[in-house]
């Protein structure tokens, strides 16, 4: 896997593939698969052995405010397929692979079954359930750098209701943040642009020297979705 800091720029766009409409095929199936073919950043994935897209959105956010370093202990809240574990991996030197650098430490968690990510210690769980950030912090054995959650519920297809879920997630991760972050430390999630974040928002504020509002160039314009980047934990 091909991985440089600062390297995580827009990629170049090839002649588009146009998918034609096949007979048992819905057109909103169509666009998935055309969008997917002309996307350069799944190209990216592919060529740099990413499991997903995803990960260009961590690098981007990581090149821009640098807390995945070498010896950091992070926590990847909704990790799977595992594109976010394989940068924190890299980034936070947690196999070692970085002679005279300090090595770090990825637990991820997430509803669905991972397959293992060299270097990242993944347990399966619904964040939401009752006890859920005991078990990750008994998991975690002591304080964490980074609290990043890329959590998203399956979409219900209404807008508002989606954004609620979304908030209400990123609240659980805040929550968790508080508890075990250390003094200094980065809490970055996903929110969906709607109104209902500005609670978080303010409650980070209180608790964080700096709080962020950020789109990277991975995450797609037609999205509604953008991260809150807060680093310096106050404690
Ligand atoms: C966009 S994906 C994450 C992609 C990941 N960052 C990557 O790079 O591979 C969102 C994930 O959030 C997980 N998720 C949603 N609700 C969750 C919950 N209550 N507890 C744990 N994981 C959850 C989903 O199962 C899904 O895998």
């Amino acid at each position: 896997m091909a991985e440089k800091r600062g390297s995580s720029g827009r990629g170049q766009r090839d002649l588009k593939v146009k998918v034609k409409t096949a007979r048992g095929r819905r057109l909103s199936s169509t666009r998935w698969l055309e969008r997917q073919l002309n996307d350069p950043y799944v190209k990216r994935a592919k060529a740099e052995g990413y499991r997903g897209r995803a990960a260009f959105k961590i690098l981007e956010l990581d090149d821009k405010f640098r807390f995945l370093v070498p010896g950091a202990r992070v926590v990847d809240l909704g990790c799977a397929p595992g594109g976010w574990c394989q940068v924190a991996v890299r980034r936070v030197n947690a196999l070692g692979e970085k002679p005279g650098k300090a090595v770090g430490r990825v637990l991820g968690v997430d509803l669905q079954e991972v397959e293992p990510v060299p270097g990242a210690e993944i347990h399966q769980l619904d964040f939401l359930e009752d006890g859920a950030d005991d078990k990750v912090k008994a998991w975690l054995g002591g304080k964490a750098d980074v609290v990043m959650s890329d959590m998203a519920a399956a979409s219900s297809g209404h807008k508002q209701t989606d954004h609620l879920r979304i908030v209400a997630l990123c609240e659980a991760a805040a929550e968790l943040a508080f508890d075990v972050l250390e003094e200094g430390g980065t809490f970055v999630a996903k929110v969906l642009a709607g109104g209902a974040e500005g609670g978080l928002q303010a409650i980070l504020k209180q608790r964080f020297d700096k709080v962020a509002n950020v789109k990277p160039p991975a995450s797609r314009s037609e999205s509604s979705e953008k991260f809150v980047v807060a680093t310096g934990f106050r404690g």
